[in-house]
C-alpha cells in the first residue's frame, strides 16, 4: 500500500510538472484539458475553441496546402501565413523585373491578387470517433497481418460510404496511439488562392540560416493570402468570377501586446513527433542516428556554404536547397543537446521503472511488465539496418543530386527494352525538357564534389547483402573511391553538352548508353536494394515494435488513469497551449520573452546575404513611426512561450485568453527542439512573430493600410475588463490608395465585460 501511495505522489507531483506539454485533439479538450487550461487563464469556452453544429475558432484555421497552417483574419477570405510557407508561391510570381521576394508584394486591389495553380487551403468540417467501426471484427489473439488486413477492409466501407453521403467534404481516416484509436476527419478545400501580399525577404527571411530555430529572432516571417469561393461560398477552381470566401468565423487581432505569465494557445496541424519512445531509443536517436545523419550532411553543407560564398550562380541555385538540407541538420544537433542538457534519458529511465512497478502492483497489467524491455530489444536488434536506410536516404536520395535525377530514366530503359518506339519517343521528349529544368538549379562539380564526400560514407555502411556494383567497389577498397567517383561522373552521358537534343532525336541509341552508364546502375542499385533489402528487412521488426508501442500506450494510460495523454503528431488538427515565458538556457544564460525592432538593428549587416535591411525599415525605426502598433516607443517583433509545437505549426495562429490572435508560430528554439521526442517546460520554447510587427510591416513598411482596414482590431490586455475599439483612423496611419470600393466596411466591435 505504501508503495503505491509513493508511485502516485511521484505521479501527482509530475503530472503538474507535465500540465503545459501535448498536443490536444480539439473535440477533446471539453473532457480532457478545460480545466487545466482555464487554470492558466482561459477565459473562452471549450465549444468556442471546437464545436461541430455552430462555429467556432477551428473554421478559421486552415491547412495551408498540406504542409503548413493558416488562418483567416478578415470576414472576406484574408489569409495569413508564414513567408517560408508561402515562398514557392512569391517565388513563381517572381521575374528579374518584378522581384517579389526580394522587394516585397501589394496587391493594392482585388484584381491584382495573384492566383496559384495547386495550392489549397482546407477548413476541418468534423473530427469523429471511428475505433469501433475501424476495428470491428478484429481480436487480440490476432496475428498484426491479419489485424491489419481487417482493419483495411473496415476503413475503405467507411470511407467509402462517407463520401458517397457528402460528395462536398473530403474524408481522411488517420490512426492514433500506434493504432489503439482511429477518427474520421472531413474537410472543406479551398483550391482558389490567391497570393495578396509578402513582406521583402529582407525582412520575411530575415538573418536565413544563421538565426533558423535561434531565440532571440527577429523575423517578420509572415505572407498573406485570400481565399475565393463560388457565388455559394463553395470551392471553386480558379476563375475570374469567384468572390472572396466568407469564412464561418475568422480572428480578431489583439494588439495590446503580451506580458510574462499570459496564457496562449496554438491552433494548428503539427506533422509528426515521437513522444512514447523508450529511453534506449531516443538514446539511438542521440547518439547513433542523429550523429550519423549529421555527419553526412556536414560534408553537404560545408561543400554548398564554400561555393555559394563565392559564387553567384550557386547561391541562386543552392539557396532553397541549402535552406532545406541545413534546416534538418540544425534541429538534429539541437536535439542531442537538449536531450543531455535536461537529463531525459534518466528521467524517462525512471518513468520507466515507475511503469513497470505499476505494472506488478495492478493485476490486470501484470503480463505488460516486460513491454518496455522488449521494445529496448528490438529497437536495439533495427540500428545496423536502420542506419542503412539513412546511409540510403541521406546519400542516394537526398544528398546526390545527380543519383535521384537519374532514376527518372527506367521507364524509357524499359520502353528501349520493349522496343515501344511511340512510348519511348514520348519519354524521351519528356526527359529531355527535364533534365533542361533540373540543370537550371544544378551544379555539375559541385555535386560530383558532394558525391566524392559521401558516396564513401554509404559504401562504408552498407553491410547487408549489397549489389553487385557496391559490392565491387568495397572489394576495390576506399582509396580507389575518389577516383571511380570522379570517373563515373565523367563517363555519364547525362552531362554532356548535347544530351537531350541526342535523347530527343536518337532515344533508343541513348538509352542503351544510359542503362550501362555507371552512374545510372549504381543509383538504380541503391535504390532497389534500398527498397527490396533494406526496407524489407525493417518491416517485420517495425510491425512488431508498432504493436508493442501500441500495447505501450494502452498499458501507460492504465496505469495512469489521472493523467491525460496525447496522440502523437500526424499532421491532424490539434490545440497546444501554454505561456508566455523567458527561460534559463544554460547556466548565466537567461533570455527574455520579447524581442524588439533594436534587436533588428542590432543584427543588421549592409549587404549581407542574411542581414540586410530595406532602407525604408531603417527610417522607421529612426523615426520611432510605429503608429498604434508600438509599445512605450518600441515595437516588438518577436515573442517566445511554452507551446508544444512541431513542423507543420508554421503559420499556426497564436491565440489569448480570449482566443484573439496574437502571434504567428513560426519555430522553435534551438535549445528545446528535442520536443519532439521529450517536452521539457523549462527549455522548450516555440518561436512566433507577433501580429503588431506584421502590422507595423503591412501598414507602415508596406504602405497597405487598407488590409489592415479590413481586419478586426482589438486593444485590450484579456486581464482588463474593460476593453476598447480600436478607432479606424488610429488603425490606418498611413492612408494610401483605397483597395476595393466593393469591399465591406470593416466591422470593429466594443467589448464590455463585467466583473
Ligand atoms: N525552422 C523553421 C521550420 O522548421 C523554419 C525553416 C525555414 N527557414 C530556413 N532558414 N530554413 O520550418
Ligand atoms: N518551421 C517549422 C515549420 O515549418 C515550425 C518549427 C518547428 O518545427 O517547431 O513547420
Amino acid at each position: 500500500m505504501k508503495k503505491i501511495f509513493t508511485l502516485l505522489t511521484v505521479l501527482v507531483i509530475g503530472l503538474q510538472l507535465q500540465a503545459k506539454e501535448g498536443m490536444w485533439l480539439p473535440h477533446l479538450i471539453a473532457q480532457l484539458n478545460y480545466s487545466d487550461m482555464q487554470r492558466m487563464g482561459l477565459q473562452i469556452s471549450a465549444e468556442e475553441i471546437y464545436a461541430v453544429n455552430k462555429s467556432s475558432l477551428k473554421d478559421a484555421v486552415v491547412h495551408f496546402n498540406g504542409g503548413c497552417t493558416g488562418e483567416l483574419i478578415s470576414s472576406q477570405g484574408l489569409l495569413l501565413t508564414n513567408h517560408h510557407c508561402g515562398y514557392s508561391q512569391i517565388q513563381s510570381h517572381s521575374t528579374k523585373e518584378n522581384n517579389y521576394l526580394e522587394d516585397g508584394f501589394w496587391a493594392a486591389s482585388r484584381s491584382e491578387e495573384l492566383p496559384n495553380s495547386g495550392l489549397y487551403a482546407a477548413i476541418i468540417r468534423e473530427i469523429k470517433d471511428v475505433s469501433n467501426e475501424i476495428l470491428e471484427g478484429s481480436t487480440p489473439e490476432m496475428s498484426e497481418e491479419e489485424r491489419d488486413s481487417i482493419i483495411k477492409v473496415n476503413a475503405q466501407n467507411l470511407l467509402g460510404e462517407a463520401q458517397a453521403k457528402n460528395p462536398g467534404l473530403e474524408f481522411e481516416l488517420k490512426d492514433f496511439f500506434f493504432g489503439n484509436q482511429f477518427l474520421l476527419i472531413s474537410k472543406v478545400k479551398y483550391t482558389d488562392v490567391r497570393l495578396v501580399g509578402a513582406p521583402p525577404s529582407s525582412i520575411g527571411k530575415y538573418g536565413k540560416d544563421t538565426d533558423n530555430w535561434v531565440w532571440p529572432r527577429h523575423t517578420g516571417d509572415f505572407s498573406m493570402f485570400r481565399v475565393y469561393a463560388n457565388a455559394d461560398n463553395q470551392p471553386a477552381e480558379y476563375s475570374e468570377t469567384n468572390v472572396p470566401y466568407k469564412p464561418a468565423q475568422h480572428l480578431k487581432i489583439n494588439i495590446a501586446g503580451v506580458k510574462e505569465g499570459d496564457f496562449t494557445m496554438v491552433y494548428g496541424f503539427p506533422g509528426s513527433t515521437n513522444q512514447y519512445l523508450p529511453a534506449s531509443e531516443v538514446a539511438n536517436t542521440v547518439n547513433e542516428y542523429n550523429p550519423f545523419r549529421i555527419r553526412i550532411r556536414d560534408q553537404i553543407i560545408n561543400i554548398l556554404d564554400a561555393k555559394m560564398r563565392v559564387d553567384e550562380d550557386a547561391r541562386l541555385q543552392y539557396a532553397s536547397k541549402f535552406a532545406r538540407s541545413s534546416n534538418s541538420w540544425k534541429r538534429w544537433k539541437g536535439e542531442i543537446l537538449g536531450i543531455k542538457r535536461t537529463n531525459a534519458l534518466e528521467v524517462l529511465r525512471q518513468e520507466e521503472k515507475l511503469f513497470k512497478q505499476m505494472c506488478e502492483a495492478i493485476p490486470e497489467l501484470k503480463d505488460d511488465k516486460d513491454l518496455v524491455a522488449k521494445m529496448d530489444a528490438l529497437y536495439a536488434k533495427r540500428i545496423p539496418l536502420t542506419k542503412e536506410r539513412f546511409a540510403y536516404i541521406e546519400v542516394g536520395y537526398f544528398g546526390i543530386e545527380a543519383f535521384r535525377h537519374v532514376l527518372n530514366y527506367s521507364n524509357l530503359i524499359k520502353h528501349a527494352e520493349a522496343e515501344d518506339e511511340e512510348a519511348l519517343k514520348t519519354e524521351a521528349d519528356r526527359l529531355a525538357k527535364r533534365m533542361e529544368g533540373f540543370l537550371k538549379d544544378y551544379d555539375y562539380d559541385l555535386d560530383k564534389q558532394v558525391a566524392i564526400n559521401i558516396l564513401p560514407i554509404y559504401l562504408e555502411t552498407i553491410k547487408t547483402n549489397p549489389g553487385e556494383e557496391v559490392r565491387e567497389l568495397q572489394e576495390e577498397g576506399s582509396d580507389n573511391w575518389p577516383e571511380e567517383i570522379a570517373e563515373m561522373y565523367e563517363d555519364a552521358p547525362f552531362f554532356k553538352e548535347d544530351f537531350a537534343e541526342e535523347l530527343k532525336k536518337n532515344p533508343a541509341k541513348m538509352a542503351k548508353k544510359i542503362a550501362e552508364s555507371d552512374l545510372y546502375e549504381l543509383s538504380l542499385e541503391m535504390y532497389s536494394h534500398y527498397f527490396e533489402v533494406i526496407n524489407a528487412g525493417l518491416k517485420p521488426i517495425n510491425l512488431e515494435i508498432d504493436a508493442l508501442q501500441a500495447r505501450y500506450v494502452k498499458a501507460l494510460q492504465r496505469a495512469f488513469p489521472k493523467k491525460s495523454f496525447y496522440p502523437d503528431a500526424n499532421s491532424t488538427l490539434r490545440v497546444a497551449y501554454g505561456q508566455v515565458k523567458s527561460y534559463e538556457a544554460r547556466d548565466a544564460v537567461k533570455y527574455e520573452a520579447q524581442t524588439y525592432l533594436k534587436g533588428v538593428m542590432e543584427k543588421y549587416v549592409p549587404g549581407d546575404y542574411e542581414f540586410d535591411l530595406p532602407q525604408k525599415l531603417i527610417d522607421l525605426y529612426e523615426a520611432k513611426d510605429y503608429g498604434p502598433y508600438g509599445e512605450n516607443g518600441k515595437m516588438p517583433v518577436c515573442f517566445v512561450a511554452t507551446n508544444h509545437t512541431t513542423g507543420g505549426n508554421s503559420g499556426s495562429p497564436v491565440l489569448n485568453a480570449r482566443g484573439e490572435l496574437i502571434g504567428l508560430n513560426f519555430d522553435r528554439a534551438w535549445d528545446g527542439v528535442m520536443s519532439d521526442m521529450y517536452f521539457d517546460p523549462s527549455i522548450c520554447r516555440n518561436v512566433m512573430v507577433d501580429l503588431r510587427y506584421v502590422l507595423f510591416i503591412i501598414d507602415k513598411l508596406g504602405g497597405a493600410s487598407y488590409l489592415v482596414e479590413e481586419m478586426d482590431l482589438v486593444r485590450h490586455h484579456p486581464d482588463e475588463t474593460v476593453t476598447k475599439k480600436v478607432e479606424s483612423e488610429e488603425k490606418s496611419s498611413v492612408k494610401t490608395k483605397a483597395a476595393d470600393k466593393t469591399k465591406a466596411e470593416p466591422v470593429m466591435e466594443v467589448q464590455y465585460r463585467e466583473n
